[in-house]
């Protein structure tokens, strides 16, 4: 077990490059197996989720690429495994994404019911709606999905009862290589989303309106190899951001687009910090205490779930109260706890608001990342305090903050990783 030791107390200052997007890389990987032919995908992120994700990938098409530092060269030819089993899944809920592509090219699939972050039950009712209007057969069964189309993937109309990003993006993959035409309404527009479609589209998939709430896909016979580039993390910059507000520091950020992180980008500014945007590049500084602002998190393009334990951390010593309210997930204030423990003022009111009245510190403390955001949550916490803060079940963080202890060296930071 891996803890990370951070002295806290120094502003952050200095340039990073920001990584490749595990959640736009995920559905990307997944997507691979619609094709027999080669896809040359590179600025892959060296994560946790995304070795789990190619364990997978190994599981169901065999050993079918090869991994060069952030290039990967991956031809899935044939499909040997159609299940997903129980233990990879269990530690991603993104593995669920290659339901779709199963289904789509091998007729049947087992898949395990996900697991992933400890945020809130996640179902997948609305992926297994999607399906079943498609034609699929559908029984859960000793914890397994198995879903089978005796008359092969039928295009259909869709309506999701609530945006979802990861059933969008499972409909995506199926409908591409189903007959006739999908509409997927109450789409999710996240830009991870937007940017499969782009893949998928590269793969010779014909496909409109991602990235907005309806997407069109006519359904083609067979998708080619391709060449992809991933996106930057838009969550790790926007951890970043906050970061550098948080510390009074002053971050630039190198591959980040700002165009997907306006929301986050308004709030900073409302909390006192300077934020500079070119096309891909954002500079944060700060050099006050920060003013508090109230978050309510929203799907794209409001302020992302993603990014609320993070900037908690910069409200709990910022002047003033403010309220967080999660809209999203149930039960994602797991980090509430913990920042307690360092000294933070939160008070929760029922399992999806928090109110937050700032100090002018914080103190280190012993505490322990529950989940991947809440953990990033943590290091911004370690970073602000005084003293000495020790992180405990780091793997978290590894699952999606690439070489997180080298860039926040690089700026300055003291942290140290340790082996128990
Ligand atoms: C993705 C992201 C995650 C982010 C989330 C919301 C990846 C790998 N993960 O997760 O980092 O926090 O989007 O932006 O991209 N829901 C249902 N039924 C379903 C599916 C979802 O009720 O069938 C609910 C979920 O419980 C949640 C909400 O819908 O309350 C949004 O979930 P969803 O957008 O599907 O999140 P993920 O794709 O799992």
């Amino acid at each position: 077990m891996e803890r990370l030791h951070i002295s806290g107390g120094r502003a952050l200052d200095g340039n990073i490059s920001i990584s490749g997007s595990k959640n736009a890389c995920l559905p990307v990987l997944a997507a691979s197996l619609l094709s027999a032919d080669q896809i040359d995908i590179s600025n892959l992120p060296e994560l946790v989720d995304v070795s789990t994700m190619l364990r997978l990938i190994k599981e169901l098409a065999g050993k079918c690429y090869e991994l060069d530092g952030s290039a990967l060269s991956i031809r899935a030819e044939e499909i040997q495994s159609k299940k997903a089993p129980y233990d990879l899944v269990r530690t991603m809920r993104a593995s669920f994404l290659v339901l779709g592509p199963l289904l789509a090219r091998c007729g049947y699939a087992e898949v395990s019911l996900p697991g992933g972050c400890a945020i809130g039950s996640r179902p997948v009712d609305q992926h297994l709606k999607g399906f079943e209007a498609m034609g699929a057969k559908i029984e859960v069964r000793d914890g397994y999905v198995i879903a089978e189309t005796p008359e092969g993937l039928q295009g259909a109309d869709i309506y999701f009862d609530k945006p979802t990003v990861g059933g969008t993006e499972n409909i995506m993959m199926a409908a591409s290589l189903a007959s006739g035409t999908t509409n997927i309404f109450n789409a999710a527009t996240e830009p991870e989303v937007k940017n499969l479609g782009d893949f998928l589209r590269a793969m010779g998939a014909d496909i409109s309106g991602h990235g907005s709430n309806q997407i069109k896909i006519k359904g083609v016979s067979h998708l080619k190899g391709c060449i992809h580039k991933v996106s930057a993390d838009r969550i790790e910059a926007g951890t970043f951001m906050v970061a550098a507000a948080a510390t009074r520091g002053q971050i630039t950020m190198n591959g980040a687009d700002p165009r997907e992180l306006e929301a986050v980008t308004e709030l900073l500014r409302e909390s006192g910090a300077e934020v500079e945007t070119s096309v891909d590049r954002i500079r944060v500084s700060m050099d006050a205490r920060p003013r508090a602002v109230d978050i309510e998190t929203a799907p794209f393009p409001g302020f992302p779930t993603d990014l609320q334990a993070q900037f908690m951390v910069l409200n709990a010593v910022a002047k003033g109260k403010a309220f967080v309210r999660e809209q999203i997930f149930e039960n994602r204030f797991m980090h509430v706890q913990e920042l307690i423990r360092m000294g933070a003022k939160i008070e929760l009111i029922g399992s999806n608001m928090a109110v937050v009245t700032g100090r002018k510190a914080l103190k280190g403390a012993p505490v322990m990342a529950t989940d991947l955001r809440a953990s990033s949550s943590l290091v911004i916490g370690g970073l602000v305090a005084d003293g000495e803060t020790i992180i405990d079940r780091i793997y978290h963080i590894d699952r999606g903050y690439e070489a997180i202890e080298k860039k926040l060296s690089m700026l300055g930071a003291s942290v140290r990783r340790i082996r128990k």
